[in-house]
């Protein structure tokens, strides 16, 4: 009820939500994390382990941000738990009449739960036969209601119509879900340990970006009077480009696109030049080399790089870096979407826009 709830002081419902991210990942994750056996509690799933053990792919839907979300999820789930999964839009799924098999599982994301398009398809699942799961913020909305079970965000009431800790607090519910799953195929106990503790720093390591803000805001300012910026990532940072090409468009209506980076040299490096900066999103994992090759190919261009990751990279690779605390490499990506959530707001701000409610936009879309 967004009349019990006021900007507290912040000057939008945005920037409140973004900075509330410690608090609300902290919610997300009580009492879901048991340091004896290394695992998640998540008994509002209603899969025992043997039902578990027999599903051999995950397949998850939302739209917008909550597919983005998705996408994440669907890597954490692949990584940590060995069972092939992916992400698709709600919308497009359940247009192409898909094929529903008995030994998939089926998840909804949405924080609304109200969303028409991803309800549609999880009654269409259901109507086949198929077992769907929620991952959702909006306790006891329409998608809540139809699910076979799930997790709730407990992220707390988002007002403004783009979509930050909810966003993040999924991504969140997807590593507690992937680590749970994990423990019941194959994740080491020592594997385990590393995620539940690194799960654990989550809310500290969200602080210490949030206080970048001021920084962020700098950056901002001097990239938003650009015509167009493509965002960048490799894997695990790719959903987090996306989101982050995203949140720009919708709050600050610069155009931005999102590629993998490997696919850069197949179309879109025709783009690339002093006139379309890059915003690169670098984790320091096992693909930071081809990342910084990356880097090199477009800053040859003339194009100019924003870079978020954990390190600054030598030879002047990278114009500006935003440098992020560093997790697990699984959970890397949920930190390094936090400062492209502020270089958005900061833009859209720094442009005069209405950064809670954008032009064309609604919060939930509860039509078709
Ligand atoms: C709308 C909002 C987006 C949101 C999407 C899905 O398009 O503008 O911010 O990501 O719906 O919403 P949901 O409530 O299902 O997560």
């Amino acid at each position: 009820d967004a009349g019990h709830y006021d900007t507290g002081g912040f000057e939008h419902y945005l920037l409140k939500e973004i900075s509330d991210q410690p608090e609300s990942v902290a919610r997300t994750l009580r009492g879901r994390l048991d340091d004896r056996f290394n695992i998640a509690h998540l008994g509002g799933l209603n899969l025992d382990a043997r039902e578990t053990r027999a599903f051999r792919r995950v397949k998850i839907i939302g739209c917008g941000s909550a597919y983005y979300a998705g996408q994440i999820g669907a890597q954490l789930i692949e990584e940590l738990a060995r069972i092939p999964a992916d992400a698709e839009p709600a919308s497009e799924f359940r247009y192409r009449s898909p094929v529903v098999e008995h030994d998939t599982l089926y998840v909804a994301v949405s924080q609304s739960g109200e969303t028409y398009d991803t309800l549609a398809a999880v009654q269409e699942l259901k109507r086949k036969g198929g077992r769907v799961l929620g991952v959702v913020n909006a306790v006891g909305s329409a998608i809540a209601r139809e699910v076979d079970g799930g997790v709730y965000l407990h992220a707390g009431p988002e007002v403004s119509v783009a979509s930050t800790k909810a966003f993040t607090s999924t991504a969140v519910a997807f590593a507690l879900m992937a680590l749970h799953f994990g423990r019941i195929h194959d994740l080491s106990p020592a594997d385990g340990r590393r995620i539940v503790q690194g799960l654990r720093k989550l809310p500290d390591q969200i602080q210490e970006i949030v206080k970048q803000s001021d920084a962020i805001e700098a950056l901002a300012r001097k990239y938003a009077t650009s015509p167009g910026m493509m965002f960048v990532g490799r894997v695990r940072g790719y959903p987090v480009a996306r989101e982050g090409a995203q949140k720009l468009k919708e709050i600050s209506y610069v155009h931005a696109e999102a590629y993998p980076a490997s696919e850069l040299k197949h179309g879109p490096l025709a783009l690339i030049g002093p006139e379309m900066p890059t915003v690169a999103v670098v984790p320091d994992d096992e693909l930071l080399d081809k990342n910084l090759t990356t880097l090199g190919e477009i800053r040859a261009r003339g194009g100019r790089v924003l870079m978020v990751g954990h390190r600054v990279p030598d030879g002047g690779l990278a114009e500006d870096v935003i440098v992020v605390p560093k997790n697990e490499v699984e959970l890397d990506p949920i930190l390094l979407g936090i400062p492209l959530q502020l270089l958005a707001y900061h833009a859209a701000v720094a442009l005069e826009r209405d950064v809670d409610k954008p032009r064309n936009l609604a919060k939930s879309v509860t039509v078709e």
